[in-house]
C-alpha cells in the first residue's frame, strides 16, 4: 500500500464537514487524524498531530479561515494546507495561495479532483519527511494478437508476482466482458462485477469500488467480468478512466488483461497504462497481426513507446517460424520470450492457483518473475529463482513441455 498521509480538516458547517469526512474515510491512502469545528482551534489541533495535509473550507469565515491558513503554513511549514470553497472567485483564491495554501479545490469536492491534489502534493513533497517512499502507481495492460495467446495467464501470473512484495498491493480487471475468465484462474466466485461498477459509475466511491473488489489468497484482487452476457452493459472509456484512477490511487499496481476486439474501452485502457506487453505466438498469423497492431499503434499517441513484444510459449513443437525470422517479419525488437510449458500452466489453471505456488522452480514462472522484475523493480524474484541456466536463452527452452 501506498505511504499513508495523514490529514486534518478544519469546517465550521456540519454538513460540509460530514461529507468530506465520510469521503475521506474510504481513502485508503489517506488517514484522518483529526477533525475540527472551529477555526479558532484548528491551531492548536494541527501543532498536536502535525498532519502532511490540513484541510481548511474557507465558506464559514472566509477572513477567519484565510487567517488560519496562513498561521498553519507560517507555524508549520511541513504541513500543506488544502483550501476548500464553494466560490471560484479570483481574489479569494489568489489570497489563499499568498496565505500559502497549495490547492484551491471547489465544494462540492470531488473524489478525482481531490486525488489529483493529493497526487501532487505526493509528488512534489514527497509524502511525510520526503522519505521518498511514495511511489506511483504503476499500470500494466497486457494485450495479444490473437485469442488464447495467453495474455490471461500470463496477466493473472505477474500480477500475483507483484503482490508478492508486501508492500505491493495488486488489482487485477477483467476487460474481456464477453469471455473473460481471469475468476477462473484464481479461483474466484466473486460477488460483484465490473458491471456492478459500471452500474454505479456516478455514485462510484471507494467503499463502493473496494467492496467490488474479491481478493484472492495470494493478496492479488480482481474485479471480473459480467457474470450474464449481456449486451447492455455501457460503460464508456471516459468512465473506465476514472475506474482506473480510483484503482491507482489505492492500488500500487493495476494489471489489465485487455481483450481483443481492440475497442474504445480496451484503447482507454491501453492508453492509461504505463507499460502494455503485446503478447504473441511464433505463427504467421499471430506475426501478421504483430506487425498490424504495431503499425495501429504507432499512429496513437503516446503508445508505441509504451508497448512490449512478449513472445510466448517459445519452444512450442509445432510453431513453424524461428524466432530469427520472426524478429525480421516484424522488425521490432522482442522485449521477453516466454518458454512453452502447457502442463505446468494448465496445472496452474485448473487448480486455481498462480504459477509461483503451484510450481515456484519451472522454468515459465522463473521467466514471469524476471519479466515482473524487469518491468518493475518491486516484484522481487525468489532466491532460487535466480539460475544462471534462465540465462541461456532460447535454446534452454526447447523441449520444456508440449500441448
Ligand atoms: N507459456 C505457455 N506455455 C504453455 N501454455 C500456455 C502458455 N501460456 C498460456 N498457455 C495456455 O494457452 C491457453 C490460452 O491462454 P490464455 O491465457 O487463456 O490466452 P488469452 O487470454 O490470450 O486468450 C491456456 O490453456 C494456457 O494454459
Ligand atoms: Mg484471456
Amino acid at each position: 500500500m501506498k505511504t499513508v498521509v495523514r490529514l486534518a480538516l478544519v469546517d465550521p458547517r456540519d454538513a460540509t464537514r460530514n461529507s468530506l469526512k465520510s469521503m475521506l474515510l474510504g481513502i485508503d491512502s489517506v488517514w484522518l487524524d483529526a477533525e475540527c469545528s472551529r477555526y479558532e482551534f484548528f491551531s492548536d489541533v494541527v501543532q498536536q498531530s502535525q498532519p502532511d495535509i490540513a484541510l481548511v473550507t474557507l465558506d464559514s469565515d472566509p477572513v477567519k479561515a484565510l487567517a488560519l491558513v496562513g498561521r498553519i503554513t507560517q507555524d508549520l511549514p511541513a504541513c500543506n494546507v488544502l483550501v476548500l470553497s464553494s466560490s471560484a472567485e479570483g481574489s479569494l483564491i489568489l489570497q489563499a495561495m499568498r496565505n500559502g495554501a497549495k490547492e484551491f479545490l471547489s465544494i462540492p469536492l470531488k473524489l478525482e479532483d481531490f486525488m489529483a491534489a493529493l497526487d501532487r502534493i505526493v509528488q512534489i513533497h514527497g509524502g511525510r519527511g520526503g522519505d521518498g517512499q511514495v511511489r506511483q502507481s504503476q499500470v500494466l495492460a497486457v494485450c495479444g494478437v490473437s485469442g488464447g495467446v495467453g495474455c490471461t495467464s500470463l496477466a493473472i501470473n505477474l500480477a500475483c508476482i507483484l503482490a508478492r512484495n508486501e508492500h505491493n498491493s495488486v488489482a487485477v480487471i477483467d476487460l474481456d466482458f464477453a469471455l473473460g475468465d481471469t475468476d477462473v484462474w484464481l479461483d474466484i466466485i466473486p460477488d460483484y462485477t465490473i458491471q456492478d461498477v459500471a452500474e454505479n459509475i456516478t455514485r462510484l466511491d471507494y467503499s463502493l469500488l473496494k467492496r467490488s473488489l474479491t481478493r484472492h489468497e495470494c493478496g492479488a484482487f480482481l474485479l471480473p467480468r459480467p457474470v450474464q452476457m449481456d449486451d447492455g452493459l455501457k460503460i464508456t472509456p471516459d468512465q473506465l478512466r476514472r475506474v482506473i484512477a480510483l484503482l491507482k490511487a489505492t492500488f500500487t499496481h493495476l494489471v489489465i488483461d485487455i481483450s481483443k476486439s481492440y475497442s474504445a474501452l480496451d484503447l482507454a485502457a491501453l492508453g492509461a497504462a504505463d507499460t502494455a506487453l503485446l503478447v504473441t505466438q511464433l505463427d504467421l498469423p499471430c506475426l501478421r497481426n504483430v506487425v498490424r497492431l504495431m503499425q495501429f499503434f504507432d499512429q496513437r499517441e503516446g503508445f508505441s513507446g509504451k508497448i512490449k513484444i512478449v513472445v510466448n510459449r517459445l519452444g512450442l513443437e509445432d510453431a513453424q517460424i524461428s524466432l530469427n525470422k520472426a524478429l525480421e517479419t516484424i522488425g521490432r525488437e522482442v522485449y521477453w520470450q516466454v518458454p512453452n510449458d502447457y502442463a505446468t500452466m494448465v496445472e496452474a489453471r485448473n487448480n486455481g492457483v498462480p504459477l509461483i505456488v503451484q510450481s515456484p522452480r519451472a522454468k515459465i514462472t522463473r521467466s514471469l518473475e524476471q519479466l515482473a522484475h524487469s518491468i518493475d523493480g518491486s516484484a522481487h524474484i525468489a532466491p532460487e529463482a535466480d539460475d544462471k541456466k534462465q540465462r541461456k536463452g532460447l535454446f534452454s527452452f526447447l523441449g520444456s513441455g508440449s500441448r
